[in-house]
């Protein structure tokens, strides 16, 4: 059964360069060129569903720009559909990234049109599954709420309506999103933490852990995401919360391996090939 996923959420050129070490605060450092990249956390959503075999809509706001329209190429070449929400007048979402020699970094995000994000007219409820991230606005994150089953990614860290982090089937937050939430109070949440892998909680109870393979990481940048939409694409599907987890860790793990938050996406195939020789 192919899972069908409404994606609401962002989409950004990423900006990266690449320097030896993360800059401290009133430091200037000199890096690498700078390389032009398809981003966002929605956007990098939707593409890591695709390539986990999903048939994936992304509601994301672009700017009518040069950037826009290069956005829009990239993810349709990945097997995303636009939403054909119609461009912004506000200029496409930039992500200005810098990467340190062992993959962590440092983001900061110029919303843009994202910031405008509306769907209002969208059916949302005719997907298996929404997946909405906070790189857009509040009323874009309501309107979510229509899903028949939403996955809410607390990323960036910032308040959300509560009435949002309710209607969510589960919340997924990395350690640091995670400690301005409750986790008690959601029904369930799913915590990242990086190379330790990811826990599932349901009221505050832990029902399944996963631990990531070992990789060679080039680039953290998108992992997250990564984590997030094949999490929601396997649960989706029908897997149970330690399959569905398992399956998780390991593709956010492998979308570290080569630079950019779409660049080493990978597909079920290399996925399940690392499933099948941990086991
Ligand atoms: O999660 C990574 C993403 O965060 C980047 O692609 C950048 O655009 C920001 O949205």
């Amino acid at each position: 059964m192919t899972v069908s996923v409404g994606v609401v959420g962002s989409a950004n050129v990423d900006l990266v360069v690449r320097v030896a070490a993360l800059p401290r605060r009133g430091q200037t450092v000199l890096g690498g060129d700078v390389e032009r990249r398809s981003g966002g956390k929605g956007a990098n959503q939707a593409v890591a569903a695709a390539a986990a075999g999903a048939d994936v809509v992304l509601f994301a706001r672009l700017g009518d720009d040069e950037s826009g329209r290069w956005l829009a190429r990239q993810l349709t070449a990945r097997g995303v559909a636009l939403g054909g929400l119609g461009a912004s007048a506000l200029p496409t979402g930039v992500a200005l990234i810098t990467v340190e020699e062992g993959g962590e970094n440092t983001i900061v995000v110029a919303p843009g049109a994202n910031a405008e994000l509306d769907l209002r007219g969208i059916d949302l409820g005719a997907f298996d599954v929404v997946v909405a991230q906070l790189e857009v606005g509040d009323d874009a994150l309501r309107q979510a709420m229509a899903a028949r089953r939403l996955v809410l990614n607390v990323a960036p860290a910032r308040p959300v309506p509560p009435e949002v982090l309710a209607a969510a089937a589960v919340v997924v937050a990395n350690e640091t999103e995670a400690e301005t939430l409750d986790l008690a109070a959601l029904s369930s949440a799913v915590v990242t933490r990086g190379a330790a892998g990811a826990v599932h909680y349901r009221h505050g109870r832990e029902v399944a852990r996963a631990v990531p393979p070992a990789v060679a990481v080039v680039d953290t940048v998108g992992a997250g995401d990564v984590f997030c939409a094949t999490y929601a694409v396997r649960r989706a599907a029908g897997d149970d919360d330690a399959a569905a987890l398992r399956y998780a860790v390991t593709a956010g793990a492998l979308a570290t391996r080569a630079r950019g938050a779409q660049g080493a996406v990978p597909t079920t195939e290399e996925v399940n090939a690392w499933l099948a020789r941990a086991s």
